[in-house]
């Protein structure tokens, strides 16, 4: 550890985070909390970026035991997100105070921040599509923090199509304003995609024409990979070079694909499609069917297309720790309900709402979304991500595979899970039906 970082937590740290309790009979359990927690910081390693996540995960332990929090509590998930994205000693300052905050050390009134206050410098966050269904469950909660994390400051660029719909996003923007979101340092509206997506960190592309009555999909991959087209060049001539890009407009995993094709000079790992509904879709099915916790549902991960030849693999998952498939023995309930309903559970949704799902695929932006640029853990999502030809998908194809976010926008495929001849037969469907759309597509990935 680092002379400041140490200097900090022995002297500077010790007497701001016990001030607020320092007249209080509280004092003598603070300050043994706080060296319980600050001690594995100790051996926090400057450069040894492989040794982190250990670090880290004593870290979390170290937190949750002191103080009586549970694992996968809200205040649990705010600190792995922290140490998960340490990178320098302000980061590992800041992370010790808001752990000392969980940890009940410091009393807050309100918002106020005792002690070291990190100000991140601020991003820009673009959203196509921003006057759509979609865009008004979405937008609102990245302004709030929920995205990116609570001390991540943003301006927004809210992009869509001129004319009426951006009397619609003008209206939006009058609603964020009048949210005071204290992260919110800005609002740009633009029917302008190179203007919108000028100087972005975060790209998300909700934007896209809907099947109309007798449309083909063949229609609409060829409709939507056009604006993908532009999109893309607009995207690799103005955003910022480390963008990353999330496609949520369907065809989501060939839109990506034609979006990364066209930005070039951007690296095939900043783009990813958006597979999380269908992740937690199944999760859902699979809590009401067991009856057991959402939060006990781990590694239920989707594979292939977001369209209803997509995989959701029950063998890998986890059940409070335990293999799924111990406590759901019914095969046919598997095949015959659980896979095909998540499959068209869109649709379910369009004949029930006569709409299709906003508030459910906005959730699950945020998600990826936080996930891909604060870390999961050891535990996969769900990412339609650049295939580098692994369980034998077709490289450079945009599937869904269980990944495992490093933080700052890197991810891993999760290697070695188990495909038996059967999960790898409906994978490879979905990967036929992904590698026909890049055929259908093809003129447009030059
Ligand atoms: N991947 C997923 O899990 C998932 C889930 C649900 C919906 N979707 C898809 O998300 C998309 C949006 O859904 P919605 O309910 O918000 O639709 P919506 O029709 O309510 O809104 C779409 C918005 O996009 C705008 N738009 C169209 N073309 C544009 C372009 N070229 N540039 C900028 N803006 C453009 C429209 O003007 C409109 O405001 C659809 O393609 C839908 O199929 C994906």
């Amino acid at each position: 550890m680092s002379f400041t970082l140490r200097k900090f937590i022995s002297r500077n740290a010790r007497s701001a985070f016990t001030k607020e309790v320092f007249t209080s009979r509280a004092y003598a359990s603070a300050n043994q909390k706080f060296s319980q927690i600050a001690k594995p910081l100790y051996d926090y390693p400057d450069d040894a970026q492989q040794k982190k996540d250990q670090v880290v995960q004593s870290l979390i332990r170290t937190i949750l035991t002191s103080t009586n929090h549970e694992a996968g509590s809200p205040a649990a998930e705010k600190l792995r997100f922290l140490f998960a994205t340490i990178q320098n000693d302000q980061d590992a300052i800041y992370a010790i105070q808001q752990a000392s905050r969980v940890a009940g050390i410091l009393r807050f009134e309100g918002h106020r921040d005792v002690g070291y206050n990190r100000q991140k410098p601020v991003v820009r966050v673009a959203v196509t599509g921003s006057g759509g269904a979609i865009g008004y469950s979405l937008i609102p909660r990245i302004a709030s923090g929920e995205m990116l994390g609570p001390d991540q400051p943003v301006i927004l660029h809210l992009i869509d199509l001129p004319g009426d719909s951006m009397k619609v996003v003008k209206g939006l923007s009058y609603e964020l304003e009048d949210c005071a979101f204290p992260l919110l340092k800005g609002i740009k509206v633009s029917s302008d995609i190179n203007e919108g997506l000028t100087d972005v960190d975060y790209a998300i592309f909700v934007g896209s024409k809907p099947r109309s009555k007798g449309m083909e999909r063949a229609d609409l991959l060829k409709e939507n990979g056009k604006i993908f087209v532009d999109t893309g060049k607009a995207l690799a001539k103005n955003a910022k070079k480390n963008v990353l890009s999330l496609v949520v407009g369907n065809p989501a995993n060939t839109n990506c694909l034609v979006l990364a094709a066209n930005a070039k000079g951007l690296d095939p790992s900043q783009f990813t499609a958006l597979t999380r509904l269908d992740q937690d879709r199944a999760i859902a099915q699979v809590a009401n069917y067991t009856g057991k916790p959402i939060s006990d549902i781990k590694n239920l991960n989707i594979w292939g297309n977001h369209s209803p030849t997509m995989f959701p693999d029950l063998a890998n998952a986890t059940i409070g720790g335990q293999p799924a498939l111990d406590l759901i023995k019914d095969a046919k309930w598997i095949e015959n309900e659980f896979i095909p309903r998540v499959g068209k559970r869109g649709a379910e949704i369009i004949a029930a709402r006569g709409k299709s799902s906003a508030a459910s695929a906005a959730d699950a932006a945020i998600k990826h979304m936080r996930d891909w640029v604060l870390g999961t853990g050891k535990d996969a999502v769900s990412m339609a991500v650049h295939s580098d030809g692994s369980y034998g998908v077709a490289k450079g194809l945009y599937s869904s595979f269980p990944v495992v976010c490093l933080g700052n926008g890197k991810y891993e495929i999760v290697k070695n899970l188990k495909v038996d001849t059967a999960a790898k037969k409906k994978i490879q469907a979905s990967v036929d039906e992904l590698a026909s759309e890049q055929k259908q597509v093809a003129n447009l990935l030059k």
